[in-house]
């Protein structure tokens, strides 16, 4: 953890044991109370951005609460990465694996034209399962996906390196 990232470390409440025995849920609840807190953290995802960004991929569900506003402050579009069954037009869906079975996130198929510059935004990478069945579904579509931000990452999980290993370039607030 970086010294400026301890701020937002603080914020950050842990629950022991949720959802299930044995897992530390790293809660951005008491983070989003914080507007002060809430406005930092997505100044600094701003501010790691490398280059144009034409669209920022939030993935449902806390990825959208930070996905949007770092969108508006770069003047890019909001771009939604759904839970399968939630988008309403034709889209485009990409399966991964959990710890048990295996879920899939869509997206809409129009959304965006073959070359769009996304940056991929999510509050948490742990295994990296999530994130990189994004980057595969974008980058499916056309995308060209080199940037991914997290409030929080569990390198122990190994999911950020993993994503760097797909030529992503990850930057995470707290670790
Ligand atoms: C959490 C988190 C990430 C994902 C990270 O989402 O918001 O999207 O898990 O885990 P991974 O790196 O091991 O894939 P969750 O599926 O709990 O959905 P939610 O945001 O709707 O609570
Ligand atoms: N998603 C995956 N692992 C998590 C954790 N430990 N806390 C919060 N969200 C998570």
């Amino acid at each position: 953890m970086t010294s400026t990232s301890d701020d937002l470390a603080a914020l950050i409440r842990t629950i022991p044991d949720f959802p299930k025995p044995g897992i530390m849920f790293r809660d951005i609840t008491t983070l989003l109370l914080d507007a002060s807190g809430f406005a930092r953290a997505v100044e600094r995802i701003v501010d790691a951005v490398d280059g144009p960004v034409d669209l920022v991929a939030g993935i449902e569900a806390r990825g959208f609460i930070f996905a949007a506003p770092v969108a508006l402050a770069l003047g890019a579009g909001t771009l939604l990465v759904r839970k399968d069954g939630k988008l309403p037009g034709a889209t485009v869906a990409e399966d991964y694996a959990l710890e048990y079975g295996t879920d899939r996130i869509a997206i809409h198929a129009d959304a965006f034209a073959p070359g769009a510059r996304i940056l991929l935004v999510d509050d948490l990478i742990a295994t990296g399962g999530t994130a990189r069945a994004a980057a595969r579904l974008l980058r499916k579509v056309g995308a060209v996906v080199t940037q991914a931000a997290f409030v929080i990452d569990l390198p122990e999980l190994g999911g950020a390196d993993a994503l760097r290993a797909e030529g992503i370039d990850v930057t995470a607030l707290v670790a």
